[in-house]
Formats: C-alpha cells, structure tokens, sequence
C-alpha cells in the first residue's frame, strides 16, 4: 500500500535496526482519515471472504481493526491484556510471549462474543515474531471459530513472523512490509518477494 509507505518514510522514526517507531499516526496518536483508507484496503484484500468478525488485540490493533470493520460491517472484539473487571471468568485466554519486551501476557475474549459460527479475520498493527497473531488464533480456535486469515498494518520482514504464519497456510496480508532498517534507513520488501 504506497500511502502507508510514505507516511511510514514521512512519519516514521528509526529507533534501532530493529524498531521503528510510528508513533504519529499508528501506535499513540492517531490519524482518523488515514486509518479508514487502511480499514478499506484490509476490506479489500478479504472481501467476499464471508468474515463475520474481526478480532484484534489492545490497544494499537484497536484503530485499523475498528476500520476494517467499518467497511466490512461486521464487529470487532478486542482481546484483552489485563482483566477488567467487568470481563469476568467467561473467557477464552492464551498466553502470548513477547521476545522484543521479554514478558508473557495473557491475552482474553469473552464467549459472549465469538462462537463456531464465526468467520474470523485477525488484525494487528505489527508482526514482528507472531506471537501476538498466534495467540489471537488460538483464542479463535478455542471458541471453534474458522480463521479466514491475518491483516497487518505493518510486517517486519526480517523477524520471523510472517514465515511462521504463512507456512502454517495462513492466508496473511500485510499493508508495508519492511525489509531492512539498518543504518537508520527504512527499506520495503516487494509485494512479489512477499508472496514469495
Ligand atoms: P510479536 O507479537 O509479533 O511476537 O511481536 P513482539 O512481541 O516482538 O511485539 C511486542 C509489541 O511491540 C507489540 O505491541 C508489537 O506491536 C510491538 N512492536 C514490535 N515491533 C515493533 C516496532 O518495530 N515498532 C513498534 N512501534 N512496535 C513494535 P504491544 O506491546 O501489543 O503494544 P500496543 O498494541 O499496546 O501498542
């Protein structure tokens, strides 16, 4: 998606060769207007998929996914990091491990809201390891949902990710993916070298 890519060029900020940060208009502000394009581009990589729900996980997976599902008009349910308290023990959790921040989280859906009915598009902001992706599956599976594939905002091509989930079979479809941010510089895989 070239928007995204500029404004990853125009907003971005390269904080090591293995983070950026996108502060501006995707992981603390964001841009309102820029976040719709990015719901429909999402709704039309997966439409006619018969996606009845899209899950996600709080809280920056929360505004493309919302997005999304404003242009395939069906709801959204975001996993939970910590329990609410009005989320009571009527859930499905997993643990989901993050090597970048060296922690475990347990992440949360309650049953009311997704069921073996559902056809189930995942989103998130980034895919570094997959572990986050992979406890959204999973929290999928336990509630009997089919899992029609995974949008990112952002893949980080040199983690390992996006091999994991495609070679699972998942169907995964990232707006940007990068490459490379050695030496400060943002470098973006071709969409050919991503379907591989
Ligand atoms: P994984 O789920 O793919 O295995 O990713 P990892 O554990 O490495 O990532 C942990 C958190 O860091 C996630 O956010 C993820 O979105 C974010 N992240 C990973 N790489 C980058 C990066 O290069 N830049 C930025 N800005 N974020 C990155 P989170 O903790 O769930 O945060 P939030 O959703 O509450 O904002």
């Amino acid at each position: 998606m070239e928007a995204l890519k500029q404004k990853i060029l125009t907003d971005g900020k390269v904080l090591s060769d293995s983070v950026i940060k996108v502060d501006a208009f995707l992981n603390h502000q964001v841009d309102p207007l820029f976040m719709q394009t990015i719901g429909e581009e999402f709704a039309f990589r997966f439409a006619n998929s018969g996606i009845t729900k899209i899950l996600t996980l709080e809280s920056s997976g929360i505004a493309p996914a919302v997005m999304a599902g404003l242009s395939l008009q069906v709801p959204v349910i975001f996993a939970r990091k910590r329990k609410s308290l009005t989320l009571n023990e009527y859930l499905y959790s997993a643990e989901v491990y993050s090597y970048t921040k060296n922690e475990s989280n347990e992440i949360s859906v309650s049953k009311d809201y997704i069921d073996s009915h559902d056809v189930v598009l995942v989103i998130d902001d980034f895919l570094a390891n997959g572990q986050a992706v992979l406890g959204l599956i999973d929290l999928a599976e336990q509630a009997g949902a089919a899992l029609k594939g995974v949008g990112i905002v952002i893949e980080k091509g040199f983690q390992k990710g996006g091999e994991l989930l495609r070679d699972r079979g998942i169907h995964v479809e990232s707006l940007a993916t990068i490459a490379s941010l050695a030496d400060g510089h943002v470098t973006f895989q071709t969409e050919e070298a991503v379907l591989r």
